[in-house]
């Protein structure tokens, strides 16, 4: 297929919002590996097997826990947390061999994240952080919502905002993001790319305006942080027009909003779109986080919709197409160069002790 990044197999990638991590039995696909992910009953912990039954192959995400044993609702091959099948039908004796993967797990700031590729190498220290999402002072609300495209298409669709004025206008969109230049930065080595736009006097769309209650014009300032390949933090600050910070960088005059993607690979032309919206004001106001769900996954389906037909428009194009690119797109040229170079260092042989 045409117009398909690979996939980073050495990576952590999010699975999950820990709430969806329950005793139901959640199946994903992560980097085309179907999962099964549920919870110990005791303690909690995450955990994340193979979703095919070694037996004939039935998904286990369609089978039934028994205690922290998954059940095989086909013959009844039962795995314990660590893969391992600890008994199968009409035989004492379970084959050496009847085991399924399992994945490492770390669950951390209220995601669950998963690593696909070589186990040896998986290290939770190299987890991105994302604090907002389960710390006190903020509030966040969360969905998440499958695409029919190559995730390139939403790493590119996140790393410029300038599509807000036209395809999000009348939610987060105004004349003013198109209109303003960004900054870029890249951390080559960390795979970090930062986009700014600081916006000194713009409309406010309605999504600020509805949450916050600011009536007429805003300084609005928009910093991505992009941790490829899978973390997206967007720090919004807005405060009525002139309104900035305070030498000792407090800001108690503006409003936070910390808007956090997971971008997850699925399957070759699928991608899981994780989304989070958290606050700092109006915190237990509920009105405030139904507008602010409402908006978000409406501005979230408006990506979806776009990104399905672009893969389609993509589909049907000539081999060799030269794209063009602006100054509105270094971010997410710098985010693909970056996720080139994850590809080959990850496809490069482990070195093993003998
Ligand atoms: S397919 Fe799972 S027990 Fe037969
Ligand atoms: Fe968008």
């Amino acid at each position: 297929m045409p117009h398909m990044t690979a996939f980073a197999r050495n990576q952590w990638y999010v699975a999950a919002h820990a709430p969806e991590v329950g005793r139901e039995l959640l199946g994903r696909t992560v980097l085309g590996e179907p999962l099964v992910l549920y919870r110990t009953e005791d303690e909690g912990t995450a955990v994340a097997l193979s979703d095919r039954c070694v037996h004939r192959r039935f998904p286990l995400s369609a089978s039934r826990l028994d205690g922290d044993r998954i059940v095989c609702g086909y013959h009844g091959f039962t795995y314990d947390t660590t893969g391992a099948c600890v008994s199968v039908p009409g035989q004492k004796r379970v084959p050496r061999t009847a085991r399924v993967a399992s994945y490492p797990v770390v669950e951390l700031d209220s995601l669950v994240w998963v690593w696909i590729g070589d186990p040896a190498l998986a290290d939770p220290a190299a987890v991105p952080r994302a604090r907002h999402l389960d710390s006190p002072g903020w509030v966040t609300v969360r969905g998440m919502e499958p695409v029919d495209a190559d995730y390139g298409l939403l790493v590119d669709n996140l790393l410029d905002l300038s599509h807000e004025t036209y395809l999000h206008g009348g939610y987060i969109g105004t004349p003013e993001v198109a209109e303003t230049p960004i900054t870029t930065e890249v951390d080559e080595d960390a795979g970090v790319v930062r986009v700014s736009r600081h916006m000194d006097d713009a409309a406010c769309p309605p999504f600020y305006a509805r949450s916050t209650g600011i009536e007429g014009r805003i300084t609005r300032w928009q910093d991505i942080e992009y941790h490829a390949p899978c973390l997206y933090l967007l720090h919004s600050r807005v405060a009525p027009v002139g309104v900035l910070p305070e030498a000792d960088g407090s800001d108690p005059d503006a409003f936070h909003t910390e808007i956090t993607y997971a971008i997850t690979p699925s399957a070759e032309g699928r991608v899981y779109d994780f989304w989070a919206v958290s606050r700092d004001f109006a915190r237990d106001d509920d009105e405030v986080s139904t507008i602010l769900r409402d908006f978000n996954h409406t501005v979230v389906m408006q990506d979806v919709d776009a990104l399905n037909l672009l893969q389609r428009a993509l589909g049907t194009e000539r081999a060799g197409y030269q794209e063009l690119s602006i100054n509105i797109d270094t971010g997410g040229l710098a985010a693909r160069r970056i996720l080139a170079r994850l590809v080959e260092e990850g496809d490069k042989p482990v070195e093993r002790a003998p």
